[in-house]
C-alpha cells in the first residue's frame, strides 16, 4: 500500500525535494561514510580523518584515506535509483535533489539540479585560501599536493565541524519550504544541518517520504516509509506515479 500511497502524494504534487545520503550510493558500490573506514583505515576515527585539526595533524594520511576514496568513485557509476531520480526530474517544474554524498553520482546519471551540501571529493581547494583549485595548479610531486601558495591542497568537501558552502544551506531551506513533496533517500538522518531539511518540510507542509533499508532519525516524522534499498525502491515508484497520472488523466 505505502508504494500506492506514496506515488499518489508524489503524482499530486508540483514542487518536489530530494534529501539524499550515503545510502543512494551503497549499490554503486560506494560505502556508507561509516564503513569506509574499513582495512588500512579501521580503528581509524572519522574526526581524525574528516576535519581540518585531522588533516594539519597528519595531512598526508588524510589526503591518502581521501585519494583512496576517490579511487572508488571514480570507478563507480550511478545505479537504478539515480537514474530514476533523473526520469522524475523531469516530470516536474520544479524538482531539486539536495545531497550529503560527494561522489557526484547525480550528476553523473544526468540530474541537473543538485546541491551538493558537502562538497564533492573529486574537487581540492586550498587548505589555506579555500578556493577550488583546478588539476593543473596542483604541485603533485608531493603528497598532499600543494597550491602554487605554497599550502596543502585538501579534498573539496565539508569536514566535520566546518560551515556547509555558501549559500548551498539557504537554497537548501528555501526549496524544501516550498516543495508539496520531500522524499528522503538512504540518509541516516544524524548529520545537521541536511538531518533538518526534512523537518523544515514538513513544518511547511510538505508531505515527507522516506526510503530506508532501515529505521532512521527521520522515520518518526516521515508520513510514507518504504523500507528497502534505493535502487530498488525509486525505479518503482517512479513507474507507479506515471500510472497513477495516467489513470488520472484517463479518468
Ligand atoms: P550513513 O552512513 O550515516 O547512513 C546511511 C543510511 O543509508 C542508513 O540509514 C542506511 O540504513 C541507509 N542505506 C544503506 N544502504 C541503503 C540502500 N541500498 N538503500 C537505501 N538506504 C540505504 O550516511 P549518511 O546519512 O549519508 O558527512 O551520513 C551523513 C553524513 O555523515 C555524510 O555526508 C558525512 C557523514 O559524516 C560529512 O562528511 C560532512
Amino acid at each position: 500500500m505505502s508504494v500506492e500511497e506514496a506515488a499518489g502524494l508524489l503524482a499530486a504534487a508540483r514542487r518536489v525535494f530530494v534529501v539524499t545520503g550515503a545510502g543512494m550510493s551503497a549499490e554503486s558500490g560506494i560505502p556508507t561514510f561509516r564503513d569506509a573506514l574499513t582495512g588500512l583505515w579501521s580503528g581509524c576515527d572519522p574526526m581524525t580523518l574528516a576535519s581540518p585539526d585531522g588533516f594539519e595533524a597528519n595531512p598526508e594520511l588524510v589526503w591518502r584515506w581521501y585519494a583512496s576514496r576517490r579511487e572508488r568513485v571514480l570507478a563507480a557509476q550511478p545505479n537504478a535509483g539515480h537514474l530514476a531520480l533523473v526520469r522524475l526530474e523531469g516530470r516536474y517544474e520544479d524538482l531539486m535533489i539536495a545531497t550529503q554524498n560527494v561522489d557526484g553520482l547525480h550528476g553523473r546519471a544526468g540530474s541537473r539540479r543538485v546541491l551538493e551540501l558537502h562538497g564533492n571529493i573529486l574537487e581540492s581547494r586550498c587548505f589555506r585560501e579555500g578556493r577550488r583549485l583546478e588539476e593543473r595548479e596542483l604541485d603533485a610531486s608531493r603528497v598532499p599536493p600543494s597550491c602554487p601558495c605554497g599550502s596543502h591542497a585538501r579534498p573539496g568537501v565539508v569536514w566535520f565541524g566546518e560551515a556547509l558552502p555558501d549559500g548551498v544551506l539557504g537554497e537548501a531551506a528555501a526549496a524544501v519550504a516550498r516543495c508539496d513533496v520531500c522524499l528522503v533517500v538512504g540518509t541516516s538522518g544524524v548529520v545537521q544541518p541536511a538531518a533538518s531539511l526534512p523537518i523544515w518540510g514538513r513544518a511547511a507542509g510538505a508531505k515527507i517520504i522516506e526510503i530506508n533499508r532501515e529505521e532512521s532519525e527521520i522515520t518518526l516524522a516521515a508520513h510514507v516509509v518504504l523500507r528497502g534499498s534505493a535502487a530498488t525502491v525509486l525505479p518503482s515508484l517512479v513507474d507507479r506515479i506515471a500510472a497513477v497520472r495516467n489513470a488520472s488523466e484517463a479518468s
